[in-house]
């Protein structure tokens, strides 16, 4: 039997949920409505990707490349220096003029495809990590083409050796994702979600599904927090209607 290579996603006590890693070359998809800690997770996942030594490339679409690094940053991340070093590309499809190099002009998936693949022949040869936060900027006015979409990034940049983390968002109103699609298309789905509890925001995330891996069911509640991140805490198991204290964090 040959054995599945998996990578770290940067949150080592998600990595124990899903059998130590995501398989190298799938492409997962995180999803959940704003703010429930997609951007972060994602920062977590390209940081992971430099202390490896690898190469990493992050598509920005709602926040500015800036923006991206000084979030890193608070966590003790070094995008700056990865960017420098020729490691790391963030393309930004929001703030910047035509004469950024990495700079996406049209929101369009051919466009950003193409920016993905001269980023990644710019980094050279090797596997490498691709964020794109988030997927589902490219089909805002058309979420019946986010399936087609999906497909055709998976499919396209197949060959190019990336393991893939893209971002979907989801309605704060309806709870349904901007066209429903990447779902199925994703080898993994990472599920961010929230609550207020005792007049208390409460973030979680759910594995929902992650192929070829036997992995955990069960929601947790994570935590973000200044200099350190995102980590799980504890499985959110209701007991008496109180909460179950007894999972293995971080800490
Ligand atoms: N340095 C920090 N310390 C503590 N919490 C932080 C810090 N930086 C960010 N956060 C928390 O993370 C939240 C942002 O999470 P994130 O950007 O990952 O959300 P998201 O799921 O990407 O949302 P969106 O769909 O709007 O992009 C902030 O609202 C804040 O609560
Ligand atoms: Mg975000």
């Amino acid at each position: 039997m040959s054995s599945i290579r998996r990578v770290s996603t940067g949150v080592p006590s998600l990595d124990k949920l899903i059998a130590g890693g995501i398989p190298e070359g799938f492409m997962v998809a995180a999803v959940g409505e704003p703010g429930t800690g997609k951007t972060v997770f994602s920062i977590h996942f390209a940081n992971q990707g430099i202390l490896e030594e690898g190469k990493v490339i992050y598509v920005t679409t709602e926040e500015s490349r800036e923006s991206i690094i000084r979030q890193a940053e608070m966590f003790g991340f070094d995008f700056s220096t990865a960017i420098k070093e020729g490691r790391m590309v963030i393309i930004d499809a929001l703030m910047k003029g035509a004469e950024d190099p990495w700079s996406l002009q049209d929101l369009t998936v051919e466009a950003l495809i193409d920016k993905i693949i001269e980023a990644k022949k710019y980094l050279g040869y090797g596997s490498a990590r691709l964020v794109i936060d988030s997927m589902s900027a490219f089909w805002l006015d058309k979420p019946a083409m986010a399936r087609k979409y999906s497909y055709q990034v998976k499919r396209t940049l197949y060959k190019w050796g990336f393991t893939i983390l893209a971002t979907s968002q989801y309605a704060i109103t309806t709870e349904k994702g901007f066209g429903f699609g990447i779902e199925h298309v994703a080898d993994g789905i990472i599920r961010f979600s929230r609550q207020i509890r005792n007049w208390r925001l409460e973030r979680m995330m759910l594995v929902e599904k992650m192929r070829q891996t036997p992995h955990d069911l069960r929601v947790w509640i994570i935590d973000i927090r200044d200099k350190r991140g995102l980590a799980l805490v504890r499985p959110a198991e209701l007991t008496r209607g109180e909460l179950y204290y007894g999972g293995a964090g971080d800490k």
